[in-house]
């Protein structure tokens, strides 16, 4: 097959998909840019139909936390696909999955699995609400916990990045439901608590955020969100769709000791398929249909081979590949520490010493913001001039670096990137600082 050229294929694909994508911020809008069509991935790196080379920061946004083709799942995804692709029936897979999740995630005491991180979250707010008889959600400026209508306000990732405060579509009735304040501002959700005290059915989370680029919770942040919801009769829903088995063995809840009522997965529990999953305490969970009345299904839930790849991945990480993931993690953020801190990225440095580029990390997501405020909230993340941090992408992209075409959005250092990918990253990223000057 002749292999067509990137601009040639998004010129069809605007012909078939609104904005040529099948989800906004691969369109690279924000950064005015051709988005690359990938025909293979492989560890570390893409390789796009040009058949050029890219290191990739984005893993399909989360996911691939072993990288890309890993031998391991594709030899799980091949053994199982050889016994049917969909049974539409209870497989032992589901169970294998199933439980590694709930060894490693204590608060965890059952589960049901979806096929997106939309429909985890989606499911586990309707369970609050049934499980409380209350309507209203609280969740956070910048956080983003997928498309669904009661969600979709003040949302960060590429709602943030296309600047659409609600989507239309979201009837105002429907919007009004959910409250929103800003990010470690405890006030502000004691306020809210105040003002609503026995309405509110849950508060949900990103417990790091990475959908206003990586943000990190104050130190009594999510302690307090618990004694909050918990004193109110509130529910405590942890979204670790992107966190859940990125940040630690047993999700961002081990690392801050927290034992939230419900937890959202999805992602790297998925190892690359289509994958969510929602769960939590007994109590709640036995509310879910068949066993209980709250009303959720899905065709695809529990897909054998979804089933498989995310097993195969979850097996390969121990604690001990934790440690290597971070410590590998840790060699690139002090890499662009260094560069950070070198006077030329520095164009408006500040008399109080805050440097006009700031680097959030958190174990293996991180954001580059261009911003001389540390960004502990939306609004901070928000001051990022988000047109020199196009320039530092198109750079990165054309020094081979794959980056996430977005401000407001996580990077992700995967197991597949080795000391030498480290190093050429540096390399690039000192040229694109210089270049988003
Ligand atoms: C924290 C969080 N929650 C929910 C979602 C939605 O997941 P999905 O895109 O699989 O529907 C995302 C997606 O990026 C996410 O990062």
């Amino acid at each position: 097959m002749v292999s067509l050229k990137n601009k040639e294929l998004f010129q069809q694909a605007i012909q078939l998909f609104p904005g040529g994508v099948n989800s906004p911020v691969r369109a690279f809008r924000a950064v005015k840019e051709t988005p690359r069509f990938i025909a293979r991935g492989e560890g570390a790196y893409l390789v796009d139909v040009e058949g050029k080379l890219y290191i990739d920061y984005v893993g399909s946004w989360g996911p691939l936390i072993l990288g890309h083709a890993h031998p391991e799942v594709l030899a799980a995804l091949e053994r199982t696909a050889h016994h049917g692709l969909s049974y539409g029936a209870p497989s032992p897979l589901e169970i294998e999955l199933g439980r590694r999740i709930i060894q490693r995630v204590p608060s965890v005491e059952k589960l049901r699995f979806v096929s997106s991180g939309t429909e985890a979250t989606m499911s586990a707010v309707r369970l609050a609400r049934a499980a409380t008889s209350r309507d209203l959600i609280l969740k956070f400026d910048g956080c983003y916990h997928g498309h669904a209508d009661s969600l979709l306000v003040r949302a960060g990732s590429g709602v943030a990045t296309f600047g659409l405060p609600d989507s239309p579509g979201v009837p105002a009735a429907f919007a009004a439901l959910t409250l929103s304040v800003p990010f470690n501002d405890l006030d502000a959700v004691k306020k809210m608590f105040h003002a609503h005290a026995k309405k509110i059915a849950a508060v949900i989370v990103e417990p790091v955020p990475g959908n206003m680029g990586v943000v990190l919770p104050d130190g009594d942040f999510l302690p307090q969100l618990r004694d909050i919801t918990a004193n109110d009769g509130a529910l405590l829903i942890l979204d670790e769709v992107m966190t859940g088995f990125r940040l630690a063995y047993g999700g961002a809840q081990e690392i801050f000791g927290i034992d939230p009522d419900l937890t959202c997965f999805g992602k790297v529990i998925g190892g690359g398929l289509p994958v969510g999953a929602y769960g939590g305490k007994q109590r709640y969970l036995s509310m879910i249909a068949p066993e209980g009345p709250v009303y959720q299904a899905g065709t695809l839930s529990g897909n054998p081979l979804a089933m498989a790849a995310g097993i195969a991945t979850l097996d390969l990480l121990s604690r001990e590949a934790y440690q290597r993931l971070n410590a590998r993690s840790a060699k690139l953020y002090e890499g662009l520490q260094v560069l950070i801190d070198e006077p030329r990225a520095q164009p408006r440095r500040t008399s109080d010493q805050h440097a006009a580029v700031q680097l959030n990390s958190f174990g293996s997501m991180f954001t580059i913001f261009f911003t001389e405020h540390r960004v502990r909230d939306y609004s901070t993340a928000k001051t990022s001039d988000v047109g020199r941090f196009a320039r530092f992408f198109r750079c990165l992209l054309e020094n081979g670096i794959y980056f996430p075409p977005a401000q407001f959005e996580a990077a992700f250092v995967s197991l597949s990137h080795g000391e030498s990918e480290i190093e050429r990253t540096l390399v690039a990223a000192e040229k694109a600082l210089r270049a988003a000057e």
